[in-house]
């Protein structure tokens, strides 16, 4: 039997990475954001020049791709073809970009994959869009993470630091609208909770709240 598989789903901006990375330190599991992977493809497709719209071109283009990640105490750093990605695929156009070529079901088909061999033998915290629906459904455990978008918002406001933020607030607010929308309207794997997920809403609740109650959850099954 595989050591156990910890979910975490949930729109942008709610916290995922923060409890992904206090779960997997405190039951000493590996830590996999897979978005970091769709935002390393799109980063290619930019640097190639490839149509976000044409699914063809970006298969093509993840076949001659290498895409890896090592989880660290917080978060994991990115490889892409074996370079170090992991801040440039933060920044705004990747995000937009990593957005955009995740609707398409071979490139979701691809990554999927990927994500099942990464996460085979268990003791992995995963955190993502699908990861309860589509990449593990018979995950131990599964967390779907949810705040306000307003509340989700602020708080990537605030993390990026008001002062060097490129954006005000309220762009911030409309940006993460928009990727949520996508997520949760495209046709393959929409974004949504697992039957058997426990919601968490964390816009009344303080971090240490959000993480207590998520180590909780895990704790009874694990
Ligand atoms: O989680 P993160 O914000 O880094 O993900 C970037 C984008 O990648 C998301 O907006 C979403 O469209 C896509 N994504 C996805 N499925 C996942 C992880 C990320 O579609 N499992």
């Amino acid at each position: 039997r595989r050591r156990p598989v910890i979910a975490i789903d949930g729109p942008a901006g709610a916290g995922k990475s923060t409890m992904a990375a206090h779960l997997a330190r405190r039951f000493g599991f590996l830590n996999l954001e897979t978005g970091a992977m769709y935002r390393a493809l799109a980063l290619k497709a930019i640097d190639a020049d490839i149509d976000f719209t044409d699914e063809s071109a970006l298969m093509e283009l993840a076949e001659q791709t290498r895409i890896g990640l090592e989880p660290q105490r917080e978060g994991n750093r990115v490889f892409l073809d074996g370079v170090d990605v992991s801040r440039r695929v933060r920044d705004t156009d990747v995000t937009s970009a990593a957005s955009r070529i995740s609707v398409h079901p071979r490139v979701r088909a691809w990554m999927v994959d990927l994500q099942r061999v990464m996460g085979k033998q268990g003791g992995v915290v995963m955190e993502g869009r699908d990861i309860g629906t589509v990449v593990f459904p018979d995950a131990e455990v599964k967390i779907f993470l949810d705040a306000a978008p307003e509340v989700r918002g602020g708080r990537r406001y605030l993390q990026v630091g008001p002062s060097v933020a490129a954006k005000p607030e309220e762009a911030i607010i409309k940006e993460l609208k928009e990727r949520d929308e996508r997520d949760r309207n495209r046709a393959e794997s929409p974004l949504r909770a697992a039957p058997d997920a426990v919601t968490l809403d964390s816009t009344e609740l303080t971090l240490d709240e959000v993480l207590s109650r998520a180590e909780a959850i895990v704790r009874e099954h694990v």
